[in-house]
This record gives structure tokens, sequence and C-alpha cells, in this order.
């Protein structure tokens, strides 16, 4: 079985293959498509946006998509940006232009008034099955950036229980406790299972 990585991070990318790497499966990404270009992300909600990407790769492809969306929640922003993750700063934003923005937004607030959580939602199309998962992880936005790993926002998004950014966690460590480690898991579960009929059937 092949299945499509929907996505042109190339950090996503490489989270998405630690963590799927040990099943019986061929991935392809977006680099082995380049004829696929950006996708558009006009849901409301990560789980549209998510089954948006995956249905468009299965659509251009022919072969099982496998999609996920990400939103940082931030309570004192009541939510946001959430859904508008990546172009919180404007169109062509780039990591640190969000993270920028971030920090500006919360300037004076004590870390107490920083919870946020990443959640994401994993959409998975095929031509016989459309299915979905969420992780949720909950932290802390730090006042300033600290450590070099991950992308995104991890530089600012600090995780208690380790007492690190997720920018300070080494990729295993990060997988192991993360919103997108949690989805692909549960999707995992869903996947051996199918793997497991269809080969009880031949
Ligand atoms: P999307 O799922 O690619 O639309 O991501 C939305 C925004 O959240 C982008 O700015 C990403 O860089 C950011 N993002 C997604 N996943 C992560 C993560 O694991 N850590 C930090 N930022 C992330």
């Amino acid at each position: 079985m092949q299945i499509v990585l929907a996505t042109h991070n190339r950090g996503k990318m490489q989270e998405m293959a630690d963590i799927l790497g040990h099943l019986p499966i061929k991935l392809l990404t977006l680099e082995d498509f380049p004829e696929i270009g950006d996708i558009p992300e006009p849901g409301d909600t990560l789980k549209e946006n998510a089954f948006i990407k995956a249905e468009t790769v299965y659509r251009l492809t022919g072969l099982p998509a496998l999609a996920d969306d990400t939103g940082l929640e931030v309570d004192a922003l009541n939510g946001e940006p959430g859904v508008h993750s990546s172009r919180y700063s404007g169109e062509n934003a780039t990591f640190d232009d969000n993270c920028r923005k971030m920090l500006s937004e919360l300037d004076g607030l004590s870390l107490t008034d920083r919870t946020a959580r990443f959640r994401t939602v994993v959409a998975f199309v095929t031509a016989d099955e459309k299915t979905w998962t969420e992780g949720v992880v909950e932290g802390t936005i730090l006042d300033h950036k600290k450590g070099d790993g991950g992308f995104g926002y991890d530089p600012i998004f600090y995780y208690p229980p380790l007492q690190k950014t997720f920018a300070e966690l080494e990729k295993v460590e990060k997988n192991s406790v993360s919103h997108r480690g949690k989805a692909l898991r549960n999707f995992c579960g869903i996947l051996e299972k199918r793997i497991n009929i269809n080969s009880s059937q031949t």
C-alpha cells in the first residue's frame, strides 16, 4: 500500500514519516508530485481543511492521501489563531513573523494567563474510506523564543511536563507528546486494523 502525505512542510513530513515509519506502507510526499502546488485551506475548521487537502491529493494522484491541519489555540485570544494559525500575521507570513506577532499580542500577560494548546486533525481519504482522528497537547506561550528545533510556533510553545519548549525537544520526544503524534498514533490504530482485515481476507 502507498500513502501520499499531503503537505509541502518538510518539518511535518519528517514527523509524519517518523511516526508512521513502522507500518508496512510506502510513504510518498508532495515532493513526488511537483505538479501539485499549494492547496488552498478555505475551511472554517481544522477538520474541513484537513479533508480538503486529503481529498484534493487523492483526486490528483489516485492514491490514498493523508493530510493534517493544525491550529494553536490561545486562551487569552479566545482560541485564536486556531484554524488561521498559518496566516496569523498575514498572507505569506513566515514562522518567525507569526511567533513575533503572538509575542507582541500577549505582551505583559503573566505565564498563568498564557495557556494554549496545539490541536491537529488528521484526515485520510481512499477510494472507499474517509476517516479522521484528532490530537491535542496543552502548554503555555512563553514571552520569548527558546530552542532551535522543530518549526512554526515550537520556539514559543512551552510544555510544562518536560519543562522545555517544543523547539528544545528531540524529535522523538516531541513526537511522543505532541498533538500530531497523538493524532497520527490514533490513525495508525485504524490503519493497522484495516491492513489486518485485508491480509486475513487474502
Ligand atoms: P497547517 O496545519 O500547516 O495549516 O499549520 C498551521 C500553522 O501552525 C502553521 O503556521 C504551522 O507552522 C504551525 N504548526 C503546525 N504544526 C506545528 C507544530 O507541530 N509546531 C509548531 N507549529 C506548528
